[in-house]
């Protein structure tokens, strides 16, 4: 059957904001231990970073990185990772029931950072701790000198602040599985006074409140009401949090996924919006959607460790993703950029081992995940404005959201380069579709010359569940796609059923 998307370049959304491609590395598993942080590792750097996983992070895209939780920041204190390692403290991670000998503290993530070139977004932590600790880990941070918490870091070597912009008021606080879990009332009381005074120190922060876990906490919506109407004038953004995974075996729900986070989003923006007008606010709130991904948390290395076993950066949360994750992964990215007025910033939750792109072996190597190819394509090529994309199609019925388009697509336009990026998902769990993409308005110059299709790649495996290993991680790698064609003013590609691919125009 066929689909056509309609783009015109004069239909814009707004520009592509870099920090939709921002990913998540928090304190849980092997994310930092045996992630990023390897010291006894061969390919180790003078401060025990893995080089390999630096590199993957740059080819990845990622552009701005939450740290240090999650659920983990919950019942951090950050001073312990701070100062000789030999004299840091072994803690209990009750979050994930592991232990920490922080040996990676937030001087260590800030030079990852750097050497990654990633913005890091810090996150304090409100659950055990309160407005003070905050502040000091702030002053810590983006105060120059002459104080005590800018003069320790001074004496732990790093001289500069680290002026650190985006900070998140703690994490998840609506979910009773959070350490110190508040209600709405407690949690926006908290946050806004957290916020009045950090932005005492630093008037150049941006804030970010929590929100909801999921569309599908009891508290959704009232949650969101709660605390904006407290936090508004003291925050820029509102949190959103989002895990997919295939359910009873439901493949055709779970590849349509992206339409839970359509309305996701649509639904905070309205609620945020309600409390604009309500308030007689003038500043709008936009949305940090900084946890999503595909997570099966019905597997048994998400449950993490009980009774007296605290380990040590323990196997946890490590999904091994299939083709049919990587497309929804690409889906959730189209939903994104479609809503780049109200989405100002994304984290992919979470970077490596956990939940990750990016996996490693203890000793060994490092290598990508299926859903490591449209997160890095798309980041790599998404430039300029997004565009409104029309779209025409045949339909799926799913169990969870009714029919639902087997196409969902988005695309880019850059003025400068006068090319255009599509984005485009098969979620049909059975039928491939022919793709038309008519492109008279996006001829250019003085004689209207009609763009040449530029390339046109392809994500599938006959196989949805094919998953990548170490020994493999390259067969499902995007393919150029051999249909794709200009036919008179039309490009047309056939799309495989399940799959995602990019096509650049110019
Ligand atoms: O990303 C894994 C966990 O999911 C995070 O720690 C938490 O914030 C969320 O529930």
């Amino acid at each position: 059957m066929t689909a056509t998307l309609t783009i015109n370049p004069a239909f814009t959304i707004g520009p592509v904001r870099r920090r939709t491609f921002g990913a998540f590395v928090e304190h849980l598993g092997r994310c930092v231990y045996e992630g990023i942080y390897e010291p006894d590792h061969p390919r180790a750097d003078e401060d025990g970073f893995r080089t390999d996983v630096i590199e993957l992070t740059k080819e990845l895209g990622a552009t701005s990185i939450r740290y240090p939780g999650g659920n983990f920041v919950s019942g951090y204190r950050w001073e312990d990772g701070i100062g000789p390692k030999e004299n840091r403290p072994t803690r209990l991670d009750l979050a994930w029931h592991s232990s920490d000998p922080n040996h990676v503290g937030i001087d260590e993530y800030m030079k990852w950072c750097e050497k990654t070139g990633v913005e890091p977004m810090m996150a304090v932590n409100l659950g055990t701790r309160g407005v003070q600790e905050a502040l000091d880990l702030l002053e810590y941070c983006n105060v120059p000198s002459g104080t005590h918490f800018s003069d320790l870091r001074r004496a732990n070597g790093r001289e500069e602040p680290y002026r650190i912009k985006m900070w998140c008021l703690g994490n998840e606080m609506d979910g009773p599985w959070q350490i110190g879990h508040k209600t709405a009332e407690e949690y926006a009381r908290l946050a806004t006074e957290t916020a009045r005074a950090m932005r005492m120190i630093d008037p150049n922060i941006e804030l970010v409140v929590c929100g909801s876990s999921s569309s599908e906490m009891p508290t959704f919506g009232s949650w969101e009401a709660t605390v904006l109407k407290e936090a508004y004038e003291f925050v820029d953004l509102v949190s959103a949090h989002v895990y997919y995974w295939e359910k009873d075996g439901d493949l055709a729900s779970f590849l349509a996924s992206a339409v839970n986070m359509d309305h996701f989003i649509d639904s905070v923006a309205a609620t945020a919006d309600y409390v604009r007008a309500a308030g007689k606010h003038t500043k709008r709130i936009n949305i940090s959607f900084d946890e999503w991904n595909v997570w099966y948390m019905d597997r048994a290395e998400s449950v993490p460790p009980t009774g007296d076993d605290w380990p040590v950066a323990p196997v946890l949360l490590e999904d091994h993703y299939n083709v049919a994750d990587a497309v929804v992964v690409g889906n959730c990215l189209i939903s994104l950029l479609r809503h780049t007025d109200r989405v100002a910033s994304a984290s992919l939750a979470q970077l490596v081992n956990v939940i990750a792109p990016i996996m490693t072996e203890k000793g060994g190597r490092a290598y990508k995940q299926t859903t490591f190819h449209p997160f890095a394509l798309t980041a790599a090529h998404a430039s300029g404005e997004v565009l409104r994309v029309g779209i025409t199609a045949p339909t799926v019925t799913t169990e969870k959201f009714g029919e639902v388009s087997a196409i969902d697509a988005v695309a880019t336009y850059d003025a400068e380069t006068s090319k255009t990026n599509i984005f485009v998902v098969n979620r049909d769990p059975e039928n491939a579709h022919e793709l038309r993409v008519p492109v008279r308005d996006l001829a250019g110059g003085t004689d209207g010359t009609l763009p040449t299709l530029l390339s046109a790649v392809t994500l599938h495996h006959d196989d949805h569940t094919w998953q990548a290993t170490a020994d493999d991680d390259t067969s499902v790698a995007p393919q150029p796609n051999a249909t794709a064609r200009i036919e008179g003013d039309q490009i047309v590609v056939n799309l495989p059923a399940i799959s995602w691919s990019h096509i650049a125009l110019g």
